[in-house]
């Protein structure tokens, strides 16, 4: 097969490093092990988080972190986790964790994000808090040092405002069914509530209202939501709609993707098709969007929690599960989704960092495996604020897969591929002149598909080498991914 690659990148469709990010929320062991050991720990930690998973999270280009929930967000209340003194609460969610620990709160959560880079998306609590809470953590967050939650911010040591952009208001309606967030009004006007507290200070911030979650069902949700806000003029609208959708056997309509470990072919081919809801899910989201475009601003997409949920995640079990090389190329094709509806989709964040169904770490005391979509991440990373490129091909193969995209200065192109094919080898060869050469090439790939990291075999699956300098006849294996960096030589 021939690829014709353009070199006329496309404008429109810049990947935003926000696609890169990552969420975590106290459950099981993702925070109270997986980022947070405290200072005094014997596990090597930089002011009381994992020294691992800083350099991990740099590694793997991870630009984003949403925090504190996911479903914990519709139960956070930030005054717990400040201060000298913290003091255990009860936890009110499924999991064998009944105890909320918050030595890790809004102060270390700033501190992981000095260390990792990562740019800090929050997530006010709108289903138990009150729009009065709110105001005292954005001003705690963002207020100066002279008004009474800033001052408190400056006494634990940060007289710096934190400057916080992103603001997600309310997780999603799925978790919160209790309060009715199915009627998409009863949700707008929390969300008003809660935007007006701050009112004029919103203007340069990016709100991240709910659009939709995988159990709705309510027809035209999304639509009423934005009606309601819409028709209040003066009201802002929300910069991105957040979407919520997790493909895998633990999910009522995706039975058919076997186990994390022990799947067939039919299961394995049918978790990837599964990536096409993911596309659906933005055409729904796009034709929401231009049905209430504001012309004041963008609406964008925060597509904020995505990844496999294996039947072994259970609650009871922690909500780990165990991934393979199937976890790997479900998550370069979730990414390569994402690029490619770059003008549209601006943040997303994989589910979640640490111990916790698509993880990007696995971790047990001193121990920490970076699994396969770890790997993904750090492959890819160099897509990030490139532009997109258009490729043609010769053939049809539906089982290849790719991304094409140039970097701002026009000198390197970043080429992702994946062959989903179980049994068959793909042949490719790139069209591009003599002016242009591969300087690197990488794979994930290991013979069996079912092939895991664990903590016994971490290093089964990694980013290796690919022996490949050549455009021409370039033979990726069955059920591999690769990247390659191809710069310009004049
Ligand atoms: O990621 C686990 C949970 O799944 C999140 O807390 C929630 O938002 C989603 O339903």
């Amino acid at each position: 097969m021939k690829l014709f690659i353009s070199l006329t990148p496309r404008q429109t469709h810049k990947i935003n490093p926000l696609i890169h990010s990552t969420f975590f929320e106290y459950f099981g062991s993702v925070i109270y092990d997986g980022i947070w050991v405290g200072k005094d720990s014997s596990i090597p930690n930089v002011e009381g988080i994992r020294k691992d998973v800083i350099t991990g999270m740099k590694e793997a280009g991870i630009k984003g972190a949403r925090w504190p929930g996911g479903c914990c967000a519709d139960h956070y209340h930030w005054k717990d986790g400040i201060g000298e003194k913290r003091y255990n609460r009860l936890h009110p969610m499924p999991g064998k964790v009944k105890v909320w620990r918050h030595e890790f709160g809004t102060d270390e959560f700033f501190t992981f994000c000095r260390l990792t880079g990562a740019e800090p998306i929050l997530v006010a609590n709108t289903a138990t808090g009150s729009p009065s809470e709110f105001l005292d953590w954005y001003e705690y967050v963002n207020g100066p040092e002279d008004t009474l939650y800033g001052s408190m911010r400056a006494s634990a040591g940060h007289p710096e405002p934190y400057n916080v952009k992103y603001w997600g208001l309310g997780n999603t309606d799925e978790n919160v069914w209790w309060i009715d967030y199915d009627n998409p009004v009863a949700y707008a006007q929390d969300y008003l509530r809660f935007l007006t507290v701050i009112r004029d200070l919103t203007k340069d911030l990016h709100i991240i209202g709910l659009g939709l979650s995988q159990r709705h069902n309510t027809p035209g949700w999304v639509g009423k939501y934005l009606d309601h806000v819409t028709r209040q003029k003066r009201a802002k609208g929300p910069d991105s709609l957040s979407i919520h959708h997790y493909i895998g056997s633990a999910k009522g309509n995706y039975k058919n993707c076997g186990g994390a470990v022990d799947f067939t072919d039919d299961q394995y081919y049918n978790s990837l098709d599964a990536i096409s809801t993911y596309q659906k899910d933005i055409d729904l989201h796009r034709g929401y969007i231009s049905d209430h475009t504001n012309p004041k601003y963008k609406t964008t997409i925060c597509f904020d929690e995505w990844g496999m949920w294996h039947d072994e995640a259970s609650w009871e079990n922690e909500t780990r599960q165990r991934q393979t090389l199937r976890d790997a190329i479900f998550a370069a094709c979730s990414l390569h989704v994402f690029y490619k509806n770059s003008d549209i989709v601006e943040l997303a964040m994989e589910t979640q960092l640490t111990n916790l169904l698509q993880s990007l770490f696995e971790t047990r005391g001193e121990e920490c495996v970076r699994t396969p979509t770890y790997y993904v991440f750090k492959m890819f990373k160099n897509h990030l604020e490139g532009n997109l490129l258009t490729v043609n091909q010769n053939t049809e193969n539906p089982m290849l897969d790719y991304v094409f995209s140039m970097n701002g200065e026009g000198d390197t192109i970043t080429a992702t591929l994946v062959n989903k094919d179980l049994y068959k080898p793909c042949t490719i060869s790139l069209d591009l002149d003599e002016k242009w050469e591969i300087s690197q090439s990488h794979i994930i790939h290991t013979e069996n598909v079912r092939t895991q990291n664990s903590f016994s075999e971490p290093f089964n699956i990694v980013d290796g080498e690919f022996p490949q300098k050549n455009m021409d006849n370039i033979t990726l294996p069955e059920h591999s991914i690769t990247r390659f960096v191809i710069k310009r030589t004049q």
